[in-house]
């Protein structure tokens, strides 16, 4: 396993214990006592698939989204309605896939969270760059949206080309945004892309900073074996070399690391779904992070809208409904560990 793999899989669950994946899951998730949860939401639609990316999505329809959406109105309600009072949770992120191509359906969602939740330190949404024109930037700050995460990827032609998406137009960029601002803009990047230069990166941390981004993401490029990605890989020790250069650049800017591939220029800026105690994941691909377990919900869009609640267990087994209470959640596995 990797060395990136490993920290990831540490940070996740800060242990340094291995997963031992279960197929079986609890009925009820403990997550009423849970101090410092977070909430995320997963939208997996998009305009376009690029060829790199893992995250569980699908071409977006509306017809698919509404189906999705109304799914996964049915999934917070049946998780929320276990609650006896209103439970406080720190964060709300909306990730992806695209989540502004839900955006009718946001209000509704963040309506129905606020039902069972007292959200108290804001809500976040990923956008690709396309999604940043005033009248979206006005729509989420109207929805109560308090941070963003744009999908920049870099701001060279270049190295667009090399993962297949368009360029960035960092000033048009940093116009928009200076219309809406937001507590959090945080922009992604991906790095250790072919015959990539530490230059070439900090262009790229200083075209962030100087135009709207107060926070950053920078990703080390990762070739997951099931997309059809053809970008080739670098080798570990130049890709360690250049997040040490970055770190160490950031660090002389006087930025704050936030973890281990994100850094701020302002002190309230964060931007993160994972970076805390526990969390609970609504949709296909959520995460759930509890206690002593870690969950994943199903991967298929399809199966997700597919699964109608009905009241008993029993029914399910009867084949009386698609599924179940229980089932609606049904993780593709549960890992154990011990903290
Ligand atoms: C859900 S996407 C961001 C929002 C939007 N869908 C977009 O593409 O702009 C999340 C981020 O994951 C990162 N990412 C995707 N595939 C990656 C890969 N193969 N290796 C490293 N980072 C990756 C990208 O930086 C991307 O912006
Ligand atoms: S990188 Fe973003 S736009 Fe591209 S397929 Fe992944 S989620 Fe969709």
């Amino acid at each position: 396993m990797s060395l990136i793999t490993n920290l990831t899989r540490m940070w996740l669950t800060r242990s340094v214990k291995p997963f031992i994946f279960k197929n079986e899951y609890d009925e009820v998730l403990p997550f009423a006592d849970c101090e410092g949860l977070g909430l995320y939401v997963h939208i997996p639609f998009c305009r376009s698939i690029c060829s790199f990316c893992p995250y569980c999505k699908v071409l977006f329809s509306q017809e698919a989204c509404q189906r999705y959406v109304d799914s996964l109105l049915k999934e917070i309600r049946m998780t929320g309605s276990r609650l006896t009072e209103k439970k406080k949770v720190t964060s709300l992120y909306f990730g992806g896939g695209t989540p502004v191509l839900a955006a009718p359906c946001l209000n509704e969602i963040i309506d129905t969270i606020k039902r069972y939740f007292i959200i108290t330190e804001g809500i976040g949404i990923e956008l690709h760059p396309d999604d940043v024109t005033p009248s979206a930037l006005r729509m989420l700050k109207s929805a109560g949206i308090t941070k963003i995460s744009i999908g920049i990827q870099s701001f060279a032609k270049k190295y667009q080309a090399v993962l297949g998406r368009k360029p960035v137009r960092a000033a048009a960029l940093a116009e928009v945004l200076s219309q809406a601002p937001f507590e959090t803009v945080s922009m992604d990047f991906i790095f250790a892309l072919p015959s990539q230069t530490f230059e070439d990166l900090k262009a790229d941390i200083d075209a962030a900073f100087q135009n709207g981004a107060n926070h950053i993401a920078i990703y080390p490029f990762i070739d997951f074996s099931f997309t059809s990605s053809k970008v080739p890989v670098m080798g570990k020790k130049e890709k360690r070399r250049l997040l040490d250069q970055i770190t160490a650049y950031c660090m002389k800017k006087g930025y704050s690391r936030t973890s281990i591939w994100t850094f701020s220029s302002q002190p309230e800026a964060r931007y993160s779904s994972m970076t805390r105690d526990n969390f609970l994941g609504f949709g296909c691909s959520a995460t759930t992070l509890l206690k002593n377990q870690f969950k994943i919900n199903t991967f298929s869009v399809e199966e997700s809208c597919a699964r109608k609640p009905s009241l008993r267990k029993s029914d399910c087994k009867k084949r009386a409904f698609t599924s179940c209470f229980a089932c609606v959640r049904k993780p593709v596995a549960t890992a154990s560990f011990k903290r």
